[in-house]
């Protein structure tokens, strides 16, 4: 797409036609959700659709990526707060629908947390679509280098880079957490559907590394190139460094 907006808006179109589809079919709609500023647009549009065109979220179900850890849920950056802010406080969406790894637990309770988190998502069904951004790690979730093929949700440490991106944010590097929860590469890549989006200059290296380069754990997004319906949605300038 030559632009950020449109491509937002076609992969606002088709989440919207898989809501109504599953609508259609007496189904839930299983969605799996990413923050940062590259959906911003695409919530943006899911929330005009359902202003103006009658897009319903009553039967869609949400997992989201990731979440800060430790994170208080109120927290200026909580991802929480940031789903709220963008889409969930917009729309017809049922509370008890909305799942979001949780960054106020003890250490203690994490591992059985994150279990539970993954049998979750196994007894809605899977993950129809999973919408993805790409980190200049190469993360998909937190999924920072080093991440297996086969990782699941979990507890994992924040990649120097990631922390430095994160840093505006948080009013300085120190103030980034350290660590996160996430789901694993495995995780994202039993969605029935993925749809990675990126934007901007700042993503053309790392967006031709994911697309052309090597499948590798040094860049856990390059797994998705052997998912059988993974899309990437991007912009000219993210579109620069492909061959
Ligand atoms: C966010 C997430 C991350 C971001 C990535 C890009 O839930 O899982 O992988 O998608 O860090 O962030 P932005 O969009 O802010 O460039």
């Amino acid at each position: 797409f030559r632009h950020a907006t449109q491509a937002s808006l076609a992969v606002a179109q088709q989440i919207a036609a898989l809501i109504r589809t599953r609508e259609g079919e007496g189904r839930p709609c299983v969605l799996g959700l990413a923050t940062g500023s590259t959906p911003v647009g695409v919530y943006n549009a899911l929330v005009r659709m359902h202003q103006e065109e009658g897009l319903s979220f009553r039967n869609v179900i949400t997992f989201n990526l990731d979440e800060y850890y430790p994170m208080q849920p109120h927290e200026l950056q909580s991802y929480v707060r940031f789903m709220h802010e963008h889409l969930f406080d917009h729309v017809d969406i049922d509370p008890a629908n909305i799942h979001i790894p949780d960054g106020t637990l003890v250490d203690t309770d994490v591992d059985d947390y994150c279990r539970r988190y993954e049998q979750a998502i196994q007894q809605c069904g899977g993950i129809d679509l999973q919408l993805l951004g790409i980190g200049r790690t190469g993360h998909i979730g937190f999924n920072e280098p080093g991440s297996g093929r086969n990782s699941r949700t979990r507890l994992i440490t924040l990649d120097r880079i990631t922390r430095r991106d994160a840093a505006s944010d948080f009013f300085g590097d120190d103030n980034v957490p350290r660590r996160a929860i996430t789901m694993g590469v495995g995780t994202i890549l039993d969605a029935h559907q993925v749809v990675i989006m990126a934007f901007g200059e700042g993503k053309a290296r790392i967006t031709a590394e994911a697309i052309e380069g090597e499948i590798t754990s040094s860049v856990a997004a390059s797994f998705l190139q052997k998912h059988p319906n993974s899309q990437f949605f991007i912009d000219e300038a993210a579109a620069e460094h492909l061959t």
